[in-house]
Order: C-alpha cells, then sequence, then structure tokens
C-alpha cells in the first residue's frame, strides 16, 4: 500500500494503471475510519482491480459554526485498517494541496439539500461536491462507493455525476448494523446505557413502517405519526426529524409510490443518530 500526498502523483499513478488497462474502485472518507468505511472499502476490493482511498477532512463543508478543528483524526490507525482491507492507495493530500489559493470556480448544488440534515447545514453539499468535482479528476476511477446511511449524500453526488456528466459508477452500500439492527456509527459510543437499550427502536420503527406500507398504507403523514409515536414511546431521544421523500430527487410526495426514504434524525443527549430505509412500491 501506498500513501500518495501530491495530486500530480496520483493523477499520474493513476493514468499508468489506466493505461494498463486496471480498473479503479474508489472510497472517498475524511478519515478516523469506521466499519462502515470498511465495508465500502471490502465492496470496491471485491469489484475492482485497484483500490484507492482518500482521507482529506474538508474545510469546505463545514459551516462557520461547525468544529472543523476538532473533527477527529487518527492517519496511523487509518493506515493500519486500510492495509487489512488490501487498499493499494491512500490519497493523503494537505489542505494546502487541495486548496492552495481561493477557489475561483465551486459547484453550487440546487436541488435535494434544504431537507433532511442538509435543511441545517446551509452550503454543506456545495462543499461535498466541489470536493468530490476535484476528487474524482485526481482518482479518476470506474466506481465511487458511498454508504446509504448517509443517504442525502449518495442523492446529491447522483446528481453530480450524472448532471455534469462524470464518467463514474456510484455505488451505494448497505448500512452496516449491529446485531439489535442499531446502525453502526462512531457516534454509538457517546449513548448512555439506558439510551444504547433504546436506540435500536430506531431501526425498529423504519421495520415497522416498512410493514404498514407493504399492508397497503400510502399515507406519508400516517407513516410519519406512527413513527414519532413508537420513537417518542420507546426512547428519551428528542426528534429533531422523521421524512419521507422520493428518492433520490427528495420532493414531497403526497402518496406513497414509486422509490422513496423513510429517514429519521434523533438526539440523545450526547449522541444524534440517523438512519433510513429505502423503499420501492409499484402498484400492480
Ligand atoms: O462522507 C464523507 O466522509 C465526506 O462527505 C466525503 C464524501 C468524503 C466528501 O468530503
Amino acid at each position: 500500500m501506498r500513501v500518495i500526498t501530491t495530486i500530480k502523483e496520483m493523477q499520474h499513478t493513476m493514468l499508468l494503471a489506466k493505461k494498463g488497462g486496471q480498473s479503479i474502485g474508489y472510497v472517498p472518507t475524511m478519515g478516523f475510519l469506521h466499519e462502515g468505511h470498511l465495508s465500502l472499502m471490502e465492496k470496491a476490493r471485491e469489484e475492482n482491480d485497484i483500490v484507492v482511498i482518500s482521507i482529506f477532512v474538508n474545510p469546505l463543508q463545514f459551516g462557520p459554526t461547525e468544529d472543523l478543528s476538532s473533527y477527529p483524526r487518527d492517519f496511523e490507525r487509518d493506515k493500519e485498517l486500510a492495509l487489512n482491507q488490501q487498499v493499494d492507495y491512500i490519497f493523503y493530500p494537505s489542505v494546502k494541496e487541495m486548496y492552495p489559493h481561493s477557489s475561483s470556480v465551486t459547484v453550487k448544488v440546487n436541488e435535494r439539500t434544504d431537507v433532511l440534515c442538509g435543511k441545517s447545514r446551509p452550503g454543506h453539499f456545495d462543499g461535498v461536491a466541489t470536493v468530490l468535482t476535484k476528487l474524482f479528476q485526481i482518482v479518476q476511477p470506474e466506481k465511487a462507493y458511498f454508504g446509504t446511511k448517509d443517504a442525502q449524500q449518495v442523492a446529491v453526488v447522483e446528481g453530480l455525476v450524472n448532471d455534469l456528466h462524470f464518467p463514474v459508477e456510484i455505488i451505494a452500500v448497505e448500512t452496516v448494523r449491529e446485531e439489535d439492527g442499531l446502525a453502526k456509527s462512531s457516534r454509538n459510543v457517546n449513548l448512555l446505557p439506558e439510551e444504547r437499550e433504546q436506540a435500536p427502536n430506531l431501526y425498529q420503527s423504519l421495520l415497522r413502517a416498512k410493514e404498514m406500507i407493504l399492508n397497503g398504507e400510502r399515507n406519508p403523514q400516517k407513516v410519519v405519526s406512527f413513527i414519532t409515536e413508537m420513537i417518542t414511546e420507546k426512547t428519551d431521544g428528542k426528534i429533531d426529524y422523521i421524512e419521507i421523500y422520493s428518492y433520490p430527487m427528495l420532493k414531497e410526495l403526497t402518496e406513497l409510490h414509486g422509490k422513496f426514504i423513510i429517514a429519521l434524525a434523533v438526539k440523545f443527549s450526547k449522541a444524534r443518530l440517523i438512519d433510513n430505509i429505502i423503499l420501492e412500491i409499484y402498484e400492480k
């Protein structure tokens, strides 16, 4: 495994690999790798000749009240984990390398951003789209892997590559879960013991909602009310949002039909957890 820190070397190395007929699978990350990331690398390893990950904490996607400097970092540990996943290259640029001067061009995302987590993070997805545009040009992958846990990010990235015609296939990888169904997250360790016991109810409420829908419920409001009641009753968490939208366009729905997402965010005392399921219903 090689660590590359300059854009020039990364581009050159990838160009040689492509000339040699090798396929490139890419997992963009901000480091501090967890099991979700490892599952993306595993999938990339299965499907490509070369696996590249990047580790770059992107200042552009942090808001003025979000603390960029306290974002967790541990490169040595990340390197070890990537090595275990048989990653071939880590692209690990500095901020100066990625943003040597103030940007004369950035990417603005016009849709899919003013709902779910994007609502409270104005500009966040512009930062994500801008850095991914740069990273895709540097790594030039055939396939790029993203976790479905952050389904809004997947939707935005699909919009980016479709609208701007990037020759890269976006692969959305299933959320990794604990045995009791709780979505794995580095934030789960911040749950109090009783909150940890309650937290699987988030996914359970999504599964019960799915059951309701499969049994014929088509009213999104009724499904949202059901989930709200279940989470309020079974947890001490404070609901941030429970929303249903078409997927990946993230438009409001008056009736549950086609492909859609049920997503939620719940705040516990020291951890805000998110989860979602994506369903497809086509009446005969
Ligand atoms: O999901 C992340 O870690 C980041 O948003 C990404 C995709 C690496 C872009 O900085």
